[in-house]
């Protein structure tokens, strides 16, 4: 795919992808999705997530990590001095697996491409794998989480060098606390990953997300959403 220069034109493109990914069937998840869940947040985002799938609230609403999970990422952003509208929120799987099931091989391969598009079209300069799949897929490398998570790689997806930051999942921290701190760790790396000075205060509390109703079925909504 062809290197798109301009920060306008990859916005074009990427309302295009989130057009054609709103009317894919690749899989089977297409039949039992509410709605398509492409991603939100900043297009020119230097720091994007990645984690596995949409749930039920993501699936509802048609925006990622809006659930339990995505409180507890806008706390770990918000403490590094960050928010929503700073960073793009991606996933492995644009559509929710039943049941909140784990991803299928097939699934991922039917849905990969449309992540890679995304980050060619972002261009962040780092991408943070929330959880095993993302950090498996876009690593390349069978290795789990638990053995990798804080350590950085920069690996070549498509046509762009990105920093890979593996870390565990939001969700998984909820439901094994001793997690939390790790993450909360590996979190307080990034600022120094990007470059930028440490949140020197403590950050406000964390407000609950707007009421994250997407203002139309078009991505453009989405891209300022937060
Ligand atoms: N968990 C994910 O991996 N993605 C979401 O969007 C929500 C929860």
């Amino acid at each position: 795919m062809d290197a798109v220069a301009t920060s306008e034109a990859r916005r074009a493109e990427l309302v295009s992808l989130f057009d054609a990914v709103s009317s894919c069937t690749a899989c089977p998840l297409a039949e039992t999705r509410t709605k398509v869940v492409f991603g939100a947040g900043n297009a020119d985002a230097e720091l994007m997530f990645v984690g596995e799938a949409p749930g039920f609230h993501e699936d509802q609403q048609g925006i990622p990590f809006v659930g339990a999970a995505g409180k507890l990422l806008e706390r770990l952003l918000g403490e590094i001095g960050l928010g929503r509208e700073d960073v793009f929120i991606g996933n492995v799987l644009k559509c929710r697996p039943p049941g909140n099931r784990d991803p299928q091989l097939g699934e991922i391969e039917a849905c990969q491409d449309h992540l890679f598009r995304q980050i060619e079209l972002i261009q962040p300069r780092i991408v943070a794998t929330l959880g095993n799949f993302a950090t498996k897929l876009l690593s390349g490398n069978p290795a789990g989480i638990t053995r990798v998570h804080g350590v950085e790689q920069s690996v070549r997806l498509g046509n762009s060098e990105v920093l890979l930051f593996p870390i565990y999942h939001p969700a998984a921290a909820l439901y094994t606390r001793a997690m939390l701190g790790v993450l909360e760790e590996d979190f307080a790396r990034l600022p120094q990953l990007l470059g930028r000075e440490p949140a020197l205060v403590p950050s406000e509390p964390v407000s609950p997300a707007p009421d994250a109703t997407p203002v139309a079925a078009e991505l453009e909504a989405q891209l300022d959403l937060f």
